[in-house]
């Protein structure tokens, strides 16, 4: 049967390297709670020159040269984001113009945390149906651009970059064995951006009042995080067949070392096979997955016919996650 493969990651993260302790000078906090609390050390900003549309596009060449597939031979372009350069054009069609993928379609999705895995399942129904045979799949922000600096529940946590993956057909074993999605629109109200949208569009009043900026109720995401990384991933490795014993590597969204270690023991699953890289890159929204991926594949952690499983949580409150047979 036709699946849905990897066949290249890439990834980038941008120019800036905020530590905590630059944050100390800026908000009320400080490294030891950052530290302790989160487990992220440092994240990086996008000079106000680089956009989503940039890093996506950056990513994406890596990926598509780790692949060996052209540019004018994708089918599809998916960019999730929650921080698309503008309302339009999709940063999907920037991005398209700026690898010069010619033959493309593109459009942006919107997931938030679980907007890459969602990406990859939309990816997937294109490829298996036979319609398309090479899509590019990215998930990329410039979440610094939507940062309230004197809020110190939100500011530490948040980082830019981007991450991608060329997807293709596969006729072999290896690929795409399946995903779950999900969502909750009663939860929206725990991680929200109010301003910019149609419904409050920029005026003096919106900006005075920092509706441009994301806002988050911390413990209840936090709550609904370590259930839904538990049972989503489970019900994917149960749809593929598989028990928590075959699963080789887990790729978990990067908000938080504690939920990400409260998950994996739900799970039993030793952190030995999670890969963690939010020490350095702090929550990158649809980009950590990604990111986290690329990594993984190139210090060589995910090999030849792992099953590896991706989990993502986020605003929506949206979830995904899938298993991939490398
Ligand atoms: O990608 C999906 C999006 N987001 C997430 O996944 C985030 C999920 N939530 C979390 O990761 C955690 O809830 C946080 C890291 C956001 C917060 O950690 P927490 O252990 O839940 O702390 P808390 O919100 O209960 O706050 C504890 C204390 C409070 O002080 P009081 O009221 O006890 O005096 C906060 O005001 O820590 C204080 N606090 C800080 N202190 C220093 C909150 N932020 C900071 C800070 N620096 N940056």
């Amino acid at each position: 049967m036709r699946k849905s493969k990897i066949i290249g990651t890439g990834s980038a993260i941008p120019e800036i390297r905020v530590t905590n302790h630059d944050l100390e000078k800026i908000v009320d906090t400080n490294d030891e709670w950052i530290q302790s609390r989160t487990g992220i050390s440092s994240r990086y900003f996008a000079a106000p020159e680089t956009n989503t549309s940039d890093l996506s596009a950056r990513a994406a060449q890596k990926a598509l040269e780790a692949a060996g597939v052209k540019a004018e031979d994708i089918d599809l372009i998916i960019v999730a984001t929650i921080t698309p350069d503008m309302g339009l054009p999709s940063t999907a069609c920037m991005v398209q113009d700026l690898i010069g993928a010619t033959k493309a379609s593109a459009f942006d999705l919107t997931a938030a945390c679980s907007g890459f895995v969602y990406g990859m399942a939309v990816a997937d129904q294109f490829i298996s149906s036979g319609f398309y045979n090479h899509v590019l799949v990215i998930g990329a922000e410039t979440l610094s651009r939507i940062l309230d600096m004197s809020d110190r529940n939100t500011c530490v946590l948040f980082g830019d970059g981007a991450g991608a993956v060329v997807m293709s057909a596969s006729d072999s074993d290896q690929g795409l064995l399946s995903f779950q999605l999900g969502a909750d629109g009663t939860g929206g109200k725990y991680l929200y951006l109010p301003g910019g949208g149609a419904k409050v569009p920029a005026s003096h009043e919106s900006v005075d009042q920092r509706l441009h900026y994301i806002k988050m109720e911390g413990s209840d995401v936090f709550k609904f995080a370590v259930r839904a990384m538990e049972s989503s991933s489970v019900t994917a490795i149960e749809k593929a067949g598989l028990s928590i014993s075959d699963v080789n590597y887990m790729v978990p969204h990067q908000a938080n070392i504690r939920i990400i270690q409260a998950a994996a023991k739900k799970l039993r699953l030793p952190m030995e096979k999670v890969q963690v890289n939010l020490n350095e890159y702090g929550n990158m929204s649809a980009a950590s997955i990604p990111v986290a991926l690329d990594e993984a594949v190139r210090e060589n952690k995910i090999k030849k016919d792992d099953n590896v499983v991706m989990v993502g949580f986020g605003g929506g409150l949206t979830w995904a996650s899938c298993v991939m047979k490398w």
